[in-house]
């Protein structure tokens, strides 16, 4: 559910025309909408209102500081993967004590500055980084709350790039040998045992990876109990899937009954890290077309619609062939030629598409468009790649929008740089 809607044929955010947006700010942009933004963490907070639970929202799909303050100001946690996200988390208002911090490679500072801070909890990558923060906290005089990641060796059939949950994947400590460091975190003097967790992968759309998953987790935090040690905080993590196509994820509130079932008997809060359930279909890319073209020279004769929106500014389709639906701002004519295209950007890669062989109704430049489904892993994978600015990010709510990032200007570009050093 989203507030994207056509109203007598042009295309809204809310109570605002995508179309105004644009005439006042020029393109491309991100516009998110702030009423289902909230309503999407509602849902899923209230899925799961009759256990102990703290929502930890996933600031990498969706870091603008905006955004997150919105969550914040609802009462949700966050989980983050870097200094920079605890940085974000902090200035938009999240209390430390709310705040759990995965990641396969946290660096030295990055571990001081959480210590520091005095976050919820470390979730545990690896026995060496369990003893380099059982050293900094130590040497910080502090006692680290830490949950080791266990690697349950669950298929999340998702993209292999998101897939974390296997055992030939990076992530967390296989569900064999996470025991012994169990036995051996117990023994640290610095560190403090609060947890168990576990996140097997993103966008996923089937309900049975999570509980096959959540049943290793339920027999090895019961062989944890055994050896004396109880755990505090279950955190199952994000990965929850949404519809950019025809998809049939789980419904929050299906998802939610699933889990609850099989923790009847469990007797400790549980954490859940959501991201793009929460953000993903708030937002969308507007993107003004630049140019059509046709190529003939091949086997087939290929359309091309270059927009000003390019890989750069949304990877998700050039790293992992991602779908998203392309609507044109302004509704065309029922009686509008459909072209089969490849929607593609300005930069000089192949690569470079927002869609590909995708059936559309004709459009000219000038005409904007919607790329649908981008408020998750849209900014906050973007970079500056062909010396593009970053885009502006817009948020919505009700008849009224601002800027809540502005769009990079050419020194913007260059900052940091510096001509002088050269003899
Ligand atoms: N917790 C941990 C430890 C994670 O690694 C992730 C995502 C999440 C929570 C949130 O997962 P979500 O609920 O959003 O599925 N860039 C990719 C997605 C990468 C996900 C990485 N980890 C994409 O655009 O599809």
């Amino acid at each position: 559910m989203h507030h994207f809607k056509y109203r007598q044929n042009t295309l809204f955010c809310e109570d605002v025309s995508i179309q105004d947006i644009s005439a006042k700010i020029g393109t491309p942009f991100y516009v998110y909408s702030y009423a289902t933004l909230k309503r999407h963490f509602q849902v899923f907070d209230a899925a799961f209102e009759d256990v102990s639970k703290l929502i930890c929202y996933s600031a990498k799909a969706n870091t603008n500081l905006t955004v997150l303050k919105i969550f914040a100001d609802l009462g949700c946690g966050l989980d983050i993967v870097s200094g920079g996200e605890l940085y974000r988390g902090l200035m938009a208002g999240f209390s430390p004590d709310r705040i759990v911090y995965s990641g396969v490679g946290k660096r030295v500072d990055e571990i001081d500055y959480a210590l520091e801070t005095g976050i919820l909890m470390f979730n545990v990558e690896s026995p060496v980084e369990l003893e380099l923060i059982n050293r900094r906290a130590g040497e910080l005089k502090k006692r680290a709350p830490v949950a080791i990641r266990v690697n349950p060796d669950v298929d999340p059939k998702t993209h292999a790039y998101i897939s974390t949950g296997l055992a030939k994947n990076k992530f967390g400590i296989p569900v064999d040998e996470a025991l012994h460091e169990y036995l051996h975190a117990k023994e640290m003097e610095n560190i403090k045992i609060v947890g168990v967790s576990c996140h097997i992968g993103s966008q996923l759309t089937q309900i049975d990876p999570f509980i096959e998953a959540l049943r290793k987790v339920k027999k090895f935090v019961s062989r944890l109990t055994q050896e004396g040690i109880q755990i505090q905080y279950l955190d199952l993590g994000g990965g929850v899937g949404i519809t950019y196509d025809d998809e049939q994820p789980p419904h929050p509130v299906d998802y939610a009954a699933a889990i609850k079932a099989e923790l009847k008997d469990m007797d400790c809060t549980l954490i859940l890290e959501p991201g793009r359930v929460i953000t993903g279909n708030a937002g969308v890319l507007i993107t003004e077309v630049q140019y059509t073209k046709v190529n003939s020279g091949g086997e087939k004769e290929k359309r091309f619609v270059i927009v000003d929106a390019a890989m750069n500014d949304l990877a998700r389709p050039a790293l992992y062939s991602a779908y998203h639906e392309i609507l044109p701002a302004q509704e065309p004519a029922e009686n509008t030629v459909q072209q089969e295209v490849d929607v593609v950007g300005p930069i000089c890669e192949t690569g470079d598409f927002m869609a590909r062989d995708r059936m559309m109704p004709e459009v000219q430049p000038g005409e904007l468009l919607a790329i649908m489904s981008c408020g998750a892993y849209g900014f906050s994978m973007s970079s500056t790649y062909n010396s593009r600015p970053k885009v502006a990010e817009v948020l919505v709510d009700g008849d009224q929008f601002r800027i809540i990032r502005q769009r990079e200007s050419y020194e913007d570009l260059v900052r940091g740089e510096d001509l002088s050093t050269l003899p």
